[in-house]
């Protein structure tokens, strides 16, 4: 048995011969799609969300770049930046294999993206005006899903200052059962509260709206999230400091045209890896790489 790829130009997917599945878009190298091997799928995605590259996808895991919210004062682009809805370029895929059960060889299958200046368009280039590089890669492993981005500084002269994160829409049975552990005594920015820092104590619960900017432990624990008692993801960091967490909550996905179903905010919980709460600065030749492991146990 072999891995099954697809690419139609749009849309690329792989099948592990275990029946574990993963697509992404090319419109933004957005993940849109990561199914177990029961077919079971384990990311949220609106029905209501642009696949056509006119809006950047709602749902799955978009990727931020190179900042992260509204743009910095004086630069003319759409929040989050460009990379999600940039058509990035598919450069390749690659099967591997892993050591399963005994006796048991695993596949696992590796795609990846490109996106660099030169495949901006007019405006977006003249707004951020910096030779840049960036590898995307997405590996479908039998209980995990690996996104790892390398950012490269192209330029001969000038450094540039980025930040990246991984905006991923965990799929979840009730929000009012989900916690998530492994950010007790983290601090954190309260988005929906003026900015606040804050300290987390215990597990975090989602009962309103809630957008915060977490900086974990180093030493901390793994950030898992838990549903009914029952862990059902964790999400391993590599390089990425920060953890946003976030939830629109029912007036919030009411005021977004393409957040659908309505009561959507329910099923989904945005646990986002990232490097956002200061700046890399990349000197020419340079490069930063940063990656998260989500892992389903079921
Ligand atoms: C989160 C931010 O990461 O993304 C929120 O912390 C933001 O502030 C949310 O509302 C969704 O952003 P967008 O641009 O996809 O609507």
């Amino acid at each position: 048995a072999s891995v099954t790829f697809s690419d139609d130009h749009s849309l690329v997917s792989a099948v592990l011969p275990t029946g574990e599945s993963v697509s992404v878009l090319l419109h933004g190298a957005t993940v849109l799609s990561w199914k177990d091997a029961s077919g079971t799928e384990k990311l949220w995605l609106s029905t209501a969300s642009a696949l056509d590259g006119t809006k950047p996808v709602r749902g799955g895991i978009p990727l931020v770049f190179p900042f992260f919210g509204p743009p910095p004062p004086g630069l003319s682009l759409p929040q989050h930046g460009f990379a999600r809805s940039a058509r990035w370029e598919f450069l390749g895929k690659s099967t591997s294999e892993s050591a399963g059960g005994v006796g048991v060889v695993d596949l696992s299958a590796k795609l990846d993206f490109g996106l660099s200046s030169a495949g901006l368009d007019a405006a977006t280039r003249e707004a951020w005006p910096f030779a840049f590089n960036l590898i995307y890669t997405v590996t479908l492993d039998r209980g995990s899903l690996t996104t790892s981005l390398v950012v490269s500084n192209d330029d001969e002269a000038r450094p540039f200052d980025c930040q990246v994160l991984m905006h991923t829409y965990l799929r979840v049975a009730d929000i009012a059962q989900t916690e998530i552990t492994g950010l007790d005594g983290a601090s954190y920015v309260d988005k929906v509260d003026g900015a606040a820092t804050k300290t987390q104590s215990a597990a975090v619960t989602i009962a309103g709206e809630t957008d915060r900017v977490y900086t974990p432990m180093a030493s901390g624990a793994q950030v898992a999230v838990v549903e009914g008692g029952k862990k059902t993801f964790s999400v391993a960091r590599d390089n990425l400091a920060n953890v946003v967490v976030w939830n629109p909550w029912a007036d919030k996905a009411k005021g977004m045209a393409d957040f659908e179903p309505k009561d959507g905010y329910k099923n989904m919980l945005c646990v986002e890896p990232g490097a956002v709460s200061g700046w890399q600065t990349l000197e020419p030749g340079d490069a930063f790489e940063g990656a998260q492991t989500i892992t389903y146990y079921s």
